[in-house]
């Protein structure tokens, strides 16, 4: 099932994020400002479970995916794609027209997940990501 993040699942999305590298673990105070900055999340729940995190914001036709995880347990079951899904849904309902999101560009498993979710490159952040240091590619998808 996917539906809204509820502050109650706080505890069990930090433990999620940061139990996958390749996300930035997002504080409390993180939670707190995507909230009032009307930040959208989504999470994957399963038997009462937290599997998956997709956060989004929407500004104006565009809209930018700012953290995508999915427990590692639980990955190539579909979750991550169903996440995208309603993340597409509810942008096409805003009026977006385009969304885009930056990934490292050793994230081979991502890249090639977002492919297939139809994203293309359009451009590359130099040095963009810490920890360590490397570029982001910029990658972009048209919603229909
Ligand atoms: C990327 C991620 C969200 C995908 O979640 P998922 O639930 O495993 O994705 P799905 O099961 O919906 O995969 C759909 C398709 O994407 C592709 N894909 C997904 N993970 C892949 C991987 N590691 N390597 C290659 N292709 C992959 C496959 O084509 C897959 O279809 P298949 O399983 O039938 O071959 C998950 O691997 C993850 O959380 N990664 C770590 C965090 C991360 O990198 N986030 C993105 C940061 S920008």
């Amino acid at each position: 099932m996917i539906r809204l993040f509820d502050p109650s699942d706080l505890e069990s999305v930090q433990r999620l994020l940061s139990s996958i590298p390749e996300v930035v673990p997002w504080s409390a105070d993180d939670f707190l400002l995507a909230s009032q900055r009307n930040f959208c999340l989504r999470v994957a729940e399963e038997e009462e479970t937290v599997s998956g995190l997709v956060a989004f914001r929407i500004i104006g036709d565009e809209a930018e995916i700012l953290n995508l995880a999915v427990d590692s347990r639980q990955r190539r079951r579909g979750i991550g794609s169903r996440l995208m899904e309603e993340m597409i849904e509810a942008c096409k309902a805003a009026g977006v027209k385009t969304i885009f999101l930056e990934v490292r560009e050793s994230n081979c498993g991502a890249r090639n997940f977002y492919s297939g979710m139809g994203f293309t490159e359009a451009g590359r952040r130099g040095r963009y990501y810490r920890q360590p240091v490397e570029d982001a590619l910029v990658l972009t998808r048209r919603v229909e």
